[in-house]
């Protein structure tokens, strides 16, 4: 108990004990900061090469900042040569994996995986594309939203990991995205540890006093380190449609942060939360949306829209949207494949605001609570009239038509019939 406690963290985030840094509380963000101070003085005053962090006290996580620290911790592994070992992980930390954030492969994010809740890192413009596509669809197949959500989500994904690649300086950016379906929110944390916001524009024609002065700038239209490589759109983008929403956009970066949740108001409210060293400021952007209030993208992009290729890859030469249900591939048999298949096709409806085909063709048989949940209660939620107007169902053979049959029929029975 005795060795190098550092008493001064005690009652802290974290703290030292012997080679030990235990970790009381993972969701404020003055955990940065402390891990940081603790992971230096093990290193750099008591020489450790070996480091144990245990989370035997550890509640809650959010995105923010539990993306930061992990990066952190792949920072020490690979600039330090320090061997980590984790005590009293709870299983949370270990699905989201904390210890050990993953790059993303084709077969990781395709469409039938789920990748929210857990903590990626990429390097290139390839890992981008696979991580923003599977976060989309991920999201498409849990919850409802609203239309221009989708679209924004895209923007913000796309934008801010790819300044991660072009300007950070050091091609490594780390991402984790959360929905919370009880609130309908969506919480994104995307964080780097490269040389920072205010290191890339100091020399500039803009000239920021400081970190806080450089972050107000880059949200702003046009404000990009160099002409040559960008146009200054990307934050200015992302701070629009986050604002028109009514949602959040933070950035932290270096000695500054800013928190902005509508038009032309910053709060200022950080200082030294991630700054590693003066060389490596660290940018942190964590933005919320609120997936029940629309967005409208043309205005955020002033007339600018945006098309989603998948969406565009379900229309035919008709401009006739056709939901293959054979293609969906969670299978027609479980209601949690259902309700991921109702999710995607309310959505890619909010999108298009055209009617949809749900084609059923080569699929032989599905189960009566599949049929119940996927059509019967869409019928009684959205109304026969409306539902009729919103989608049409094709190629079903006689089989799967009778069991539809069957379902509706018990569906009606209990919502209308029993409760007279
Ligand atoms: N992760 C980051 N690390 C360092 N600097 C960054 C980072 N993200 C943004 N910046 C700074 O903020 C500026 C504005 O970013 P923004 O995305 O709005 O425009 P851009 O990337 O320059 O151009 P565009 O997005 O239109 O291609 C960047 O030019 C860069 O100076
Ligand atoms: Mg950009």
């Amino acid at each position: 108990m005795s060795g190098h406690e550092n008493k001064y963290f005690k009652n802290y985030n974290c703290w030292i004990q012997e080679n030990k840094i235990r970790f009381g509380n993972l969701s404020n963000q003055r955990v940065i900061p402390e891990f940081i101070n603790s992971i230096n003085r093990l290193i750099y005053k008591f020489e450790h090469k070996k480091i144990i962090l245990d989370f035997s006290e550890v509640k809650q996580i959010y995105p923010f900042p539990v993306v930061p620290v992990s990066a952190y911790i792949q920072y020490f592994k690979e600039n330090n040569d320090i061997e980590f070992e984790f005590s009293n992980m709870p299983k949370y930390l270990k699905n989201i994996n904390f210890g050990n954030p993953k790059l993303p492969s084709k077969s990781s994010t395709n469409r039938y995986s789920n990748i929210l809740d857990k903590i990626w890192t990429f390097n290139d413009g390839t890992e981008v594309n696979l991580l923003v596509n599977g976060i989309k669809n991920s999201i498409r197949k849990s919850i409802v939203c609203e239309k221009g959500i989708l679209d924004a989500i895209d923007w913000g994904l796309n934008e801010v990991m790819d300044n991660v690649i072009q300007h950070s300086g050091i091609n490594k950016g780390f991402v984790m995205s959360q929905v919370q379906k009880s609130s309908k929110n969506l919480n994104v944390c995307i964080f780097d540890y490269g040389h920072g916001i205010y290191n890339t524009l100091k020399n500039t024609q803009y000239k920021p006093k400081n970190a806080a002065d450089a972050i107000s700038l880059c949200v702003q239209e046009g404000v990009t380190r160099d002409k040559k490589i960008g146009q200054g759109n990307g934050l200015w983008g992302l701070y629009n449609m986050v604002t028109l929403n009514g949602g959040h956009l933070t950035i932290i970066s270096g000695k500054g942060g800013l928190n902005f949740n509508q038009k032309d108001k910053e709060i200022y409210s950080y200082k030294d939360i991630i700054l590693l060293n003066s060389k490596n400021q660290a940018t942190n952007i964590n933005f919320h949306l609120n997936l029940a209030k629309n967005i409208s993208i043309k205005e955020a992009l002033k007339g600018y829209e945006l098309t989603d290729l998948f969406v565009e890859s379900l229309e035919n030469d008709y401009g006739q949207y056709i939901y293959k249900i054979s293609e969906a591939a969670s299978g027609t048999g479980t209601r949690q494949s259902a309700i991921a298949i109702k999710n995607e096709i309310l959505n890619i409806q909010k999108q298009t605001q055209k009617p949809i085909a749900l084609d059923f063709s080569n699929i032989g048989i599905i189960s009566s609570s599949f049929a119940d949940e996927l059509i019967a209660k869409l019928i009684i939620d959205l109304g026969y009239y409306q539902f009729q107007n919103t989608f049409r169902l094709i190629n079903m053979n006689p089989t799967i038509q009778s069991i539809l049959h069957r379902s509706i029929g018990m569906r009606f029975a209990d919502t209308f019939v029993n409760k007279i």
